[in-house]
């Protein structure tokens, strides 16, 4: 064989071995970058179905679930009343800076809150739901201001409120 045919090989060779690292490369660093993704989509389709909008987020009810996503879980001044007293849906996007995503973990098994927060649906979630719903809020970011402080049930709250039985 001539070195000339000899060197056309080596060559070859060589472009071959580069785009197998390549190719293999490639997907992997693709593959992590959208597991990251998908679990902020997974976050998304859990409160997206889980209706903590439907509160947690002002008027949104209201709007037909068509308040725009960047003010998703800014919390709420509609106040709902009962023998409880008056609440008011917390502002998640600020909450979720204040915690790590282990204590939330922990919060998500145990909280109790009053009416008419369905705590037993975050204590029934999946851990897995639990963590996705936690990085999908923090990559929204913070944003809005915190919601009214509860009032106890002896003193009239401003409106507005939904007054339950
Ligand atoms: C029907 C209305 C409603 C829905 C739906 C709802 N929440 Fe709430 N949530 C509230 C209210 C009201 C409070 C405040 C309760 C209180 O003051 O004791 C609250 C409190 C909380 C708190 C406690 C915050 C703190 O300051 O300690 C967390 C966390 C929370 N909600 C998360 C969620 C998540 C996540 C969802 C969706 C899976 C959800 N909520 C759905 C009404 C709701």
């Amino acid at each position: 064989m001539s070195s000339r045919k000899l060197l056309y090989i080596a060559t070859a060779l060589l472009w071959a071995a580069l785009i197998s690292v390549a190719s293999a490369a490639a997907p992997a660093k693709t593959s992590s970058k959208s597991a990251a993704d998908n679990e902020i989509e997974r976050g998304r389709y859990v409160v997206a179905i889980s209706g903590c909008n439907d509160c947690h987020t002002h008027r949104f009810l209201l709007s037909g679930g068509k308040t725009p996503e960047k003010e998703w879980l800014t919390g709420s001044t509609m106040g709902w009343r009962g023998p409880w007293g008056t609440t008011y849906a917390t502002n998640l996007r600020l909450y979720f800076q204040e915690i790590t995503e282990e204590q939330w973990v922990q919060v998500a098994k145990e909280i109790q809150r009053r009416p008419p927060m369905p705590y037993y649906s975050l204590n029934a979630m999946t851990e897995a739901d639990v963590r996705a719903l936690y990085k999908y809020v923090r990559s929204l970011g913070p944003a809005g201001n915190p919601a009214p402080k509860f009032v106890p049930a002896d003193k009239a709250p401003p409106q507005p409120f939904v007054q339950f039985p």
